[in-house]
């Protein structure tokens, strides 16, 4: 299989929430969530809707792919009777044909928030799903866009991670509300050149490590989860790289969920992986869960790291207990 990344977009909630907030309320200090967590503050919706951020970062993807010469999507393009694009703006890989969204905090049963965001777009045609795989949500969902492009069912997809864990956090738990944040990040994949390889997996999970019943508030055993990841993640990546048939050394960069900079540090250490090439995002975002791995993308395409011809290493864990892992090129 092959991929390549055409955009990539994200928006965040506007509210900056420091640890030391926190503090104010519960037995907790910055010094004790920084050491424990390496989490410093983390964005959290006050107005804003699940799905406000991810046509935020949807639009932003898009845009990115027309600019960079795929396409002449454009967010007005379509027919005002129809709904439909015109045939004339069907051009290059854009606009997509298919909208596949990783969430697992949504807002509403239905319509499915890939949907919403198809119609919000002006999109008329595209096949739309959620994909619900917490934490691990975006590495599935960009498994399941290469999927159907390279069987040929779809030229180009957009894939969005949305989350909104701020409803669902009991902030009288000092040791859940701390580490997670609202957030929405989005790509724009097409076929490629350059080869996709992935390996998914779940772990049997019969204590429900982490677990939000509907209505009720989310419930963790953070040692539990802390210990899986970082037992489970290792096997991860050298399964990857055993199927791709490549080293670490081939690795440009490690894409690693950010739950925890211990976690993080600790299957850096376990594999032997160059902590150079591992990029942190929590410090300043927290853990929005499916949205932490395309957010981290999309900061590091920003601010000039990420250059066509890299080769990156993803890899999720979270509740279920998902994990996977894939490798691409840029
Ligand atoms: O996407 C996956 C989502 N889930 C996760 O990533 C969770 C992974 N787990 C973790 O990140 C860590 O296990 C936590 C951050 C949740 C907890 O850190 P820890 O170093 O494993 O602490 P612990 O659970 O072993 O607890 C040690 C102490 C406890 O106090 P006692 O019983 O020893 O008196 C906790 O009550 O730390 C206490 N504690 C806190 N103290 C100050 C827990 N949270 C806090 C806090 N401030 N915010």
């Amino acid at each position: 299989m092959t991929l390549r990344l055409l955009g990539t977009g994200h928006c965040v909630p506007a509210a900056a929430v420091p640890n030391a907030e926190f503090a104010k309320t519960l037995d907790t200090t910055d010094e004790w969530i920084v050491r424990r967590t390496g989490i410093r503050e983390r964005r959290l919706c006050r107005d804003e809707t699940l799905l406000d951020l991810a046509l935020g970062a949807a639009g932003d993807a898009l845009e990115q792919a027309a600019e960079s010469g795929h396409g002449t999507y454009s967010l007005k393009g379509t027919d005002p009777d129809s709904g439909m694009l015109p045939p004339d703006t069907r051009g290059g890989t854009l606009p997509p044909d298919a909208v596949i969204v990783s969430s697992s905090t949504l807002e509403y049963h239905f319509p499915p928030l890939a949907c919403q965001i198809g119609t919000a777009l002006g999109l008329n045609g595209p096949f739309c799903m959620d994909v619900g795989a917490t934490c691990s949500g975006f590495v599935y969902a960009l498994d399941i866009a290469a999927h159907y492009i390279n069987a040929g069912s779809a030229g180009t997809v957009l894939v969005v991670a949305a989350e909104k864990l701020s409803p669902l956090v009991d902030f009288t738990d000092r040791a859940t509300c701390i580490l997670f944040g609202d957030g929405a990040a989005a790509a724009v994949v097409t076929k490629g050149d350059k080869p996709y390889t992935s390996y998914l997996a779940c772990a049997a999970d019969p204590d429900r490590s982490l677990y939000a019943r509907t209505g009720e508030k989310m419930v963790m055993n953070g040692s539990g989860v802390y210990k899986f990841a970082v037992a489970t993640a290792p096997g991860a990546i050298e399964a990857v790289l055993r199927k791709a048939g490549l080293g670490l050394g081939d690795i440009d960069w490690f894409i690693l969920h950010q739950a925890n900079i211990r976690i993080i540090e600790s299957i850096v250490s376990r594999c032997g992986i160059d902590p150079d090439k591992v990029p942190i995002t929590l410090d300043l975002y927290a853990n929005p869960s499916s949205v932490t791995i395309p957010l981290t993308l999309d900061l590091m395409r920003q601010d000039g790291r990420l250059l066509p011809g890299q080769r990156v290493l993803t890899l999720g864990f979270g509740a279920g207990l998902t994990y996977g892992a894939s490798i691409f090129e840029i």
